[in-house]
Protein backbone atom coordinates (compact mmCIF):
# COMPACT_ATOMS: atom_id res chain seq x y z
CA UNK A 1 0.00 0.00 0.00
CA UNK A 2 1.41 3.39 -0.67
CA UNK A 3 2.20 5.40 1.89
CA UNK A 4 -0.40 8.64 2.99
CA UNK A 5 1.38 11.60 2.79
CA UNK A 6 0.03 15.23 3.90
CA UNK A 7 0.60 18.61 2.80
CA UNK A 8 -0.27 21.89 4.04
CA UNK A 9 -0.45 25.11 1.26
CA UNK A 10 -0.21 21.99 -1.14
CA UNK A 11 -2.25 23.06 -3.98
CA UNK A 12 -0.41 26.29 -5.09
CA UNK A 13 3.03 27.40 -4.83
CA UNK A 14 6.07 25.40 -3.41
CA UNK A 15 3.26 23.06 -2.03
CA UNK A 16 1.90 22.61 -5.53
CA UNK A 17 5.70 21.14 -6.67
CA UNK A 18 5.36 18.93 -3.55
CA UNK A 19 2.53 17.67 -3.70
CA UNK A 20 3.16 15.99 -7.07
CA UNK A 21 6.31 14.92 -6.34
CA UNK A 22 4.88 13.19 -3.54
CA UNK A 23 2.54 11.65 -5.87
CA UNK A 24 5.02 10.82 -8.88
CA UNK A 25 7.37 8.90 -5.75
CA UNK A 26 4.24 6.95 -5.37
CA UNK A 27 2.32 8.58 -2.39
CA UNK A 28 -0.84 8.65 -1.63
CA UNK A 29 -1.61 12.69 -1.31
CA UNK A 30 -3.64 15.05 0.55
CA UNK A 31 -3.00 18.58 0.19
CA UNK A 32 -4.69 20.80 2.08
CA UNK A 33 -5.76 24.78 1.24
CA UNK A 34 -6.91 27.78 3.05
CA UNK A 35 -9.10 29.93 0.89
CA UNK A 36 -8.45 29.77 -2.75
CA UNK A 37 -11.09 27.35 -3.99
CA UNK A 38 -10.85 28.07 -7.44
CA UNK A 39 -6.80 27.42 -7.52
CA UNK A 40 -7.12 24.39 -5.33
CA UNK A 41 -10.28 23.06 -7.64
CA UNK A 42 -8.09 23.48 -10.83
CA UNK A 43 -5.15 21.44 -8.61
CA UNK A 44 -7.38 18.61 -7.85
CA UNK A 45 -8.74 18.19 -11.59
CA UNK A 46 -5.29 18.37 -12.90
CA UNK A 47 -3.60 16.24 -10.56
CA UNK A 48 -6.07 13.99 -9.40
CA UNK A 49 -5.03 14.68 -5.28
CA UNK A 50 -7.14 15.15 -2.66
CA UNK A 51 -7.63 18.81 -1.72
CA UNK A 52 -8.60 19.58 2.01
CA UNK A 53 -9.80 23.00 3.49
CA UNK A 54 -9.26 24.44 7.13
CA UNK A 55 -6.73 26.64 8.83
CA UNK A 56 -3.77 25.32 9.51
CA UNK A 57 -3.38 28.03 12.39
CA UNK A 58 -6.52 26.36 13.93
CA UNK A 59 -5.46 23.17 16.51
CA UNK A 60 -9.23 21.93 16.39
CA UNK A 61 -9.51 22.45 12.89
CA UNK A 62 -6.27 20.57 12.00
CA UNK A 63 -7.20 17.61 14.61
CA UNK A 64 -10.52 17.13 12.66
CA UNK A 65 -8.77 17.63 9.66
CA UNK A 66 -6.36 14.77 9.99
CA UNK A 67 -9.25 12.45 11.56
CA UNK A 68 -11.01 13.25 8.40
CA UNK A 69 -8.18 12.76 5.51
CA UNK A 70 -6.59 9.49 7.66
CA UNK A 71 -10.85 8.10 7.43
CA UNK A 72 -10.41 8.88 3.75
CA UNK A 73 -6.80 7.77 2.86
CA UNK A 74 -5.68 5.59 5.49
CA UNK A 75 -3.07 6.78 8.85
CA UNK A 76 -0.43 10.04 7.92
CA UNK A 77 3.07 8.64 7.69
CA UNK A 78 4.30 11.75 5.94
CA UNK A 79 3.73 15.14 7.05
CA UNK A 80 4.83 18.11 5.01
CA UNK A 81 4.51 21.64 6.80
CA UNK A 82 4.70 23.61 4.02
CA UNK A 83 1.64 26.32 4.44
CA UNK A 84 2.73 29.96 4.86
CA UNK A 85 2.16 33.47 4.45
CA UNK A 86 4.21 36.65 4.45
CA UNK A 87 3.08 40.03 5.53
CA UNK A 88 5.99 42.17 4.75
CA UNK A 89 6.46 45.26 6.24
CA UNK A 90 9.40 47.32 7.97
CA UNK A 91 8.99 47.04 11.69
CA UNK A 92 8.29 50.57 12.48
CA UNK A 93 5.15 49.92 10.18
CA UNK A 94 4.28 46.03 11.32
CA UNK A 95 1.63 46.19 13.33
CA UNK A 96 -0.05 43.18 15.98
CA UNK A 97 -2.05 42.10 12.93
CA UNK A 98 0.80 40.87 10.46
CA UNK A 99 2.91 39.88 13.51
CA UNK A 100 0.16 37.37 14.81
CA UNK A 101 -1.19 36.36 11.03
CA UNK A 102 2.72 35.10 10.45
CA UNK A 103 3.56 33.60 13.68
CA UNK A 104 0.41 31.66 13.84
CA UNK A 105 0.23 30.32 10.44
CA UNK A 106 3.93 29.86 9.67
CA UNK A 107 4.61 28.14 13.54
CA UNK A 108 1.61 27.45 15.30
CA UNK A 109 0.62 25.27 12.31
CA UNK A 110 3.96 22.98 13.44
CA UNK A 111 2.28 22.58 16.75
CA UNK A 112 -1.21 22.09 15.77
CA UNK A 113 -0.68 19.34 12.45
CA UNK A 114 2.36 17.51 14.38
CA UNK A 115 0.44 16.81 17.62
CA UNK A 116 -2.53 15.61 15.26
CA UNK A 117 -0.18 12.91 13.71
CA UNK A 118 2.20 12.43 16.36
CA UNK A 119 0.54 9.88 18.81
CA UNK A 120 -0.27 7.52 15.26
CA UNK A 121 3.91 7.75 14.13
CA UNK A 122 4.83 6.50 17.41
CA UNK A 123 2.12 3.62 17.60
CA UNK A 124 3.45 2.35 14.23
CA UNK A 125 6.99 3.28 14.55
CA UNK A 126 7.30 4.77 11.92
CA UNK A 127 7.14 8.91 10.24
CA UNK A 128 8.31 11.26 8.51
CA UNK A 129 7.88 15.13 8.98
CA UNK A 130 9.35 17.73 6.65
CA UNK A 131 8.69 21.40 7.27
CA UNK A 132 9.53 24.17 4.82
CA UNK A 133 11.23 26.66 6.48
CA UNK A 134 13.55 29.85 4.44
CA UNK A 135 16.72 31.11 4.04
CA UNK A 136 14.96 33.91 5.92
CA UNK A 137 14.85 32.21 9.14
CA UNK A 138 18.41 31.11 9.23
CA UNK A 139 20.22 35.01 8.04
CA UNK A 140 17.07 37.24 8.65
CA UNK A 141 15.56 39.65 6.09
CA UNK A 142 15.11 43.61 6.22
CA UNK A 143 10.89 43.55 6.34
CA UNK A 144 10.12 40.46 7.53
CA UNK A 145 10.82 39.76 10.93
CA UNK A 146 7.61 38.60 11.50
CA UNK A 147 8.40 36.07 9.18
CA UNK A 148 12.23 35.54 9.90
CA UNK A 149 10.90 34.91 13.55
CA UNK A 150 8.55 32.53 12.59
CA UNK A 151 10.90 30.20 10.19
CA UNK A 152 13.62 30.26 12.38
CA UNK A 153 11.24 29.10 15.04
CA UNK A 154 10.45 25.82 12.63
CA UNK A 155 14.28 25.04 12.30
CA UNK A 156 14.01 24.93 16.61
CA UNK A 157 11.11 23.11 16.35
CA UNK A 158 12.55 20.46 14.26
CA UNK A 159 16.01 20.04 16.27
CA UNK A 160 14.24 19.40 19.32
CA UNK A 161 11.15 17.24 17.85
CA UNK A 162 14.05 15.05 15.93
CA UNK A 163 14.99 14.03 19.27
CA UNK A 164 11.74 13.11 20.72
CA UNK A 165 10.75 10.63 17.18
CA UNK A 166 13.87 9.29 17.19
CA UNK A 167 13.74 6.04 18.96
CA UNK A 168 10.52 5.52 17.72
CA UNK A 169 11.21 5.56 13.85
CA UNK A 170 9.80 9.03 13.27
CA UNK A 171 12.40 11.75 11.21
CA UNK A 172 11.36 15.44 11.53
CA UNK A 173 14.19 17.33 9.13
CA UNK A 174 13.66 20.78 7.60
CA UNK A 175 14.39 22.32 4.30
CA UNK A 176 15.02 25.53 3.93
CA UNK A 177 14.26 27.18 0.33
CA UNK A 178 16.02 30.43 -0.98
CA UNK A 179 13.74 32.78 -3.55
CA UNK A 180 11.62 30.49 -5.67
CA UNK A 181 9.79 31.44 -8.33
CA UNK A 182 6.15 31.46 -7.29
CA UNK A 183 3.83 34.12 -6.39
CA UNK A 184 5.32 34.65 -2.89
CA UNK A 185 8.55 36.13 -4.21
CA UNK A 186 6.96 37.20 -7.46
CA UNK A 187 5.36 39.73 -5.01
CA UNK A 188 8.47 41.34 -4.00
CA UNK A 189 9.00 44.80 -5.48
CA UNK A 190 10.52 44.30 -9.24
CA UNK A 191 13.26 46.83 -8.20
CA UNK A 192 13.59 45.43 -5.13
CA UNK A 193 14.07 42.07 -6.33
CA UNK A 194 16.76 43.02 -9.09
CA UNK A 195 18.53 45.29 -6.91
CA UNK A 196 18.59 43.73 -3.78
CA UNK A 197 18.46 39.85 -4.08
CA UNK A 198 18.59 38.84 -7.43
CA UNK A 199 22.67 39.46 -7.19
CA UNK A 200 22.95 37.69 -4.41
CA UNK A 201 22.47 34.38 -5.62
CA UNK A 202 25.32 33.21 -6.96
CA UNK A 203 23.49 30.75 -9.25
CA UNK A 204 22.48 33.68 -10.73
CA UNK A 205 18.46 33.15 -10.78
CA UNK A 206 15.37 32.26 -8.77
CA UNK A 207 15.10 28.27 -7.52
CA UNK A 208 12.35 26.26 -9.05
CA UNK A 209 9.26 24.76 -7.19
CA UNK A 210 10.30 21.30 -8.25
CA UNK A 211 13.76 21.37 -6.82
CA UNK A 212 12.25 22.23 -3.49
CA UNK A 213 9.67 19.09 -4.33
CA UNK A 214 12.38 16.62 -5.02
CA UNK A 215 14.03 17.79 -1.84
CA UNK A 216 10.96 16.88 0.54
CA UNK A 217 10.55 13.70 -1.28
CA UNK A 218 14.52 12.97 -0.62
CA UNK A 219 13.41 13.21 3.06
CA UNK A 220 10.43 11.83 3.32
CA UNK A 221 12.28 8.15 1.86
CA UNK A 222 11.67 5.39 3.62
CA UNK A 223 15.88 4.73 3.05
CA UNK A 224 16.61 8.65 5.00
CA UNK A 225 15.65 7.07 8.25
CA UNK A 226 19.88 7.87 9.31
CA UNK A 227 19.08 11.87 8.59
CA UNK A 228 16.89 13.79 11.07
CA UNK A 229 17.43 17.26 12.74
CA UNK A 230 18.66 18.31 9.76
CA UNK A 231 18.46 21.43 8.06
CA UNK A 232 18.84 21.35 3.89
CA UNK A 233 19.80 24.12 2.16
CA UNK A 234 18.10 25.04 -1.42
CA UNK A 235 19.06 28.52 -2.17
CA UNK A 236 21.78 28.28 -4.94
CA UNK A 237 24.30 29.34 -2.94
CA UNK A 238 22.77 32.65 -1.48
CA UNK A 239 23.85 31.51 2.05
CA UNK A 240 26.22 29.43 3.28
CA UNK A 241 24.70 28.17 6.47
N1 LIG B 1 18.28 46.30 2.98
C1 LIG B 1 18.48 47.60 3.37
N2 LIG B 1 17.61 48.57 3.14
C2 LIG B 1 16.48 48.25 2.48
C3 LIG B 1 16.20 46.94 2.06
C4 LIG B 1 17.17 45.96 2.31
N3 LIG B 1 16.98 44.68 1.94
N4 LIG B 1 15.01 46.93 1.45
C5 LIG B 1 14.53 48.19 1.49
N5 LIG B 1 15.43 48.98 2.10
C6 LIG B 1 15.33 50.42 2.33
C7 LIG B 1 15.09 51.13 1.02
O1 LIG B 1 16.32 51.36 0.36
C8 LIG B 1 14.43 52.40 1.48
O2 LIG B 1 15.39 53.29 1.99
P1 LIG B 1 15.25 54.86 1.76
O3 LIG B 1 13.96 55.25 2.41
O4 LIG B 1 16.46 55.40 2.43
O5 LIG B 1 15.22 55.01 0.28
C9 LIG B 1 13.58 51.94 2.68
O6 LIG B 1 14.16 50.70 3.12
C10 LIG B 1 12.14 51.70 2.30
O7 LIG B 1 12.14 50.79 1.19
P2 LIG B 1 10.87 50.61 0.28
O8 LIG B 1 10.60 51.85 -0.50
O9 LIG B 1 10.98 49.34 -0.50
O10 LIG B 1 9.74 50.54 1.40
P3 LIG B 1 8.37 49.83 1.38
O11 LIG B 1 7.73 50.19 2.66
O12 LIG B 1 7.65 50.12 0.11
O13 LIG B 1 8.73 48.27 1.37
C11 LIG B 1 9.59 46.24 2.13
C12 LIG B 1 9.55 47.75 2.34
C13 LIG B 1 8.17 45.67 2.34
C14 LIG B 1 10.51 45.65 3.15
C15 LIG B 1 10.04 45.95 0.69
O14 LIG B 1 11.31 46.52 0.52
C16 LIG B 1 10.11 44.49 0.39
O15 LIG B 1 9.12 43.85 0.09
N6 LIG B 1 11.32 43.91 0.48
C17 LIG B 1 11.53 42.51 0.20
C18 LIG B 1 11.36 41.69 1.43
C19 LIG B 1 11.63 40.25 1.06
O16 LIG B 1 12.70 39.89 0.58
N7 LIG B 1 10.63 39.40 1.27
C20 LIG B 1 10.78 38.03 0.89
C21 LIG B 1 9.53 37.59 0.23
S1 LIG B 1 9.72 35.97 -0.48
C22 LIG B 1 9.65 34.96 0.84
O17 LIG B 1 9.39 35.33 1.94
C23 LIG B 1 9.90 33.52 0.54
C24 LIG B 1 11.16 33.07 1.17
O18 LIG B 1 11.09 32.31 2.12
C25 LIG B 1 12.46 33.48 0.64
Amino acid sequence: MARVALVTGGSRGIGEAISTALKEAGYSVAATYAGNDEAAGKFRDATGISVYKWDVSDFEACKAGVAKVEADLGPVEVLVNNAGITRDKPFHRMDLDQWRAVISTNLDSLFNMSRAVWDGMRSRNFGRIVNISSINGQKGQFGQVNYSAAKAGVIGFTKALAQEGAAKGITVNCVTPGYIATEMVKAVPEDVLKAKILPHIPVGRLGEPGEIGRSVVFLAGDDAGFITGSTLSVNGGQYLA
